[in-house]
């Protein structure tokens, strides 16, 4: 069955209790990154312009300790989403209490208020159920539009929706359709592009894939794994001893439906300021790491990705910040941005950053909002936050 979307309730008069993911990154208390802010937006002027009383909420950053609230605030993101939607945006600093219900008490249709970090309260992070029950109480409908969130089960996400009339925002219901359609109702070929630095991250990516996609195409650190369990010396490249045998097995698995490199750059240390060449995957001399997949590499894997009517990328081909290892996840930017008619997702996280870093972000059919979310839907989990969404 279908899940409701925002669009199917009523929030005319109503206080909408919002769920969005306002986790960006900050620096100095300023923030470096307001994708997810913007990516929020159509939902909550959808509920403005429908005279709902939109009541947003989020977690920002871990919070493990008092003083990580000095600087987990999210009075920064809500000034910041004032300005975006260019109206006033009441901010509250608290999770709960007098000062917090007056505020939604005197709200009006249209106005759109912040409440503080949903991590300052204990209970958030263990679904207490009592916490869940009490925001719950806040409104009379939820919208969650947090897909970031989506793999936590959480108060703020999955308790309150214990309670409420429950849909999914805007944001929620394009990643679920985009990643979704991607991975169980593709438009082949389905090429997956895996990157990053551990195969431990990707095992259940892989294995979902394998059943699913046409090819894929795995770079970053996690390539040497796999290099190294077919019988290469990998010099000092990154490898995960312990996942050596799990490599070999995908990789039989998989059989010629899994590329890897056939290059690398590979250079003496982890830096920009040493001398680097690019060697054959065979070639990788003792005192050598593989930093980025090498030009030949990318020409194999830019053929493949060229016949694709879908792409699915995860995580970087090297280490794309410093500039002399980039230029694989670039070959494979350029790649993905010739396609004409393919459906191209990137999901989340390093890859994403990475696109937007060098400038291909709107190269792509979808950047999801969501790194491990967007893992953990591309390896055919439940998302608890996606289940608690109520049915049509
Ligand atoms: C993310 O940034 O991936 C989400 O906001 C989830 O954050 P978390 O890993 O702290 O739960």
């Amino acid at each position: 069955m279908a899940k409701k979307v925002v669009t199917d309730l009523n929030v005319e008069g109503k206080k909408v209790l919002v769920r969005v993911d306002f986790n960006v990154p900050m620096k100095d208390g300023a923030i470096t990154n307001d994708n997810r802010i913007v990516a929020a937006l159509p939902t909550v002027k959808h509920i403005v312009e429908n005279g709902g009383k939109a009541i947003l909420f989020s977690h920002l950053g871990k919070v493990k300790t008092e003083e990580d609230k000095l600087t987990k605030s999210l009075a920064p993101v809500a000034a910041r989403l004032g300005e975006l939607l260019g109206k006033d945006v009441t901010f509250v600093p608290h999770t709960r209490g007098a000062e917090l219900e007056a505020a939604i008490a005197a709200m009006n249709a249209g106005d759109v208020l912040v409440f503080e970090n949903t991590r300052f309260e204990a209970g958030e992070t263990k679904n207490d159920p009592e916490l869940g029950a009490y925001w719950a109480s806040l409104g009379d409908v939820f919208v969650n539009d947090a897909f970031g969130t989506a793999h936590r089960a959480h108060a703020s996400n999955v308790g309150i929706a214990a309670h409420l009339d429950t849909a999914a925002g805007f944001l929620l219901d394009k990643e679920i359709k985009f990643i979704g359609e991607a991975v169980d109702a593709p438009v082949r070929p389905l090429v997956a592009i895996l990157g990053g630095a551990k195969v431990s991250d990707k095992i259940g990516v892989i294995e979902n894939l394998i059943a699913k996609a046409d090819k894929i195409l795995v770079g970053g650190g996690m390539m040497f794994t796999f290099l190294k369990a077919q019988g290469l010396n990998i010099g000092k490249s990154l490898v995960e001893e312990d996942k050596l045998e799990l490599a070999a097995m995908l990789l039989e698995k998989a059989g010629d439906k899994l590329v890897l490199p056939i290059d690398t750059v590979a250079a003496k240390e982890f830096s920009n300021d040493v001398e680097f060449r690019t060697v054959s995957v065979n070639e990788i001399a003792e005192d050598e790491m593989g930093l980025d997949i090498g030009a030949a590499s990318v020409e194999l894997f830019a053929g493949i990705i060229a016949d694709a009517k879908t792409v699915v990328w995860n995580g970087p081909m090297g280490v794309f910040e410093m500039s002399n290892y980039a230029n694989g996840t670039i070959g494979v930017c350029e790649a993905i941005a010739k396609l004409e008619d393919a459906t191209t997702i990137i999901g989340g996280g390093d890859s994403a950053a990475a696109a937007m870093q060098l400038g291909f972000a709107d190269q792509f059919s979808h950047i999801s909002t969501g790194g491990g979310a967007s893992l953990e839907y591309l390896e055919g989990k439940d998302l608890p936050g996606v289940s608690a969404v109520s049915e049509k």
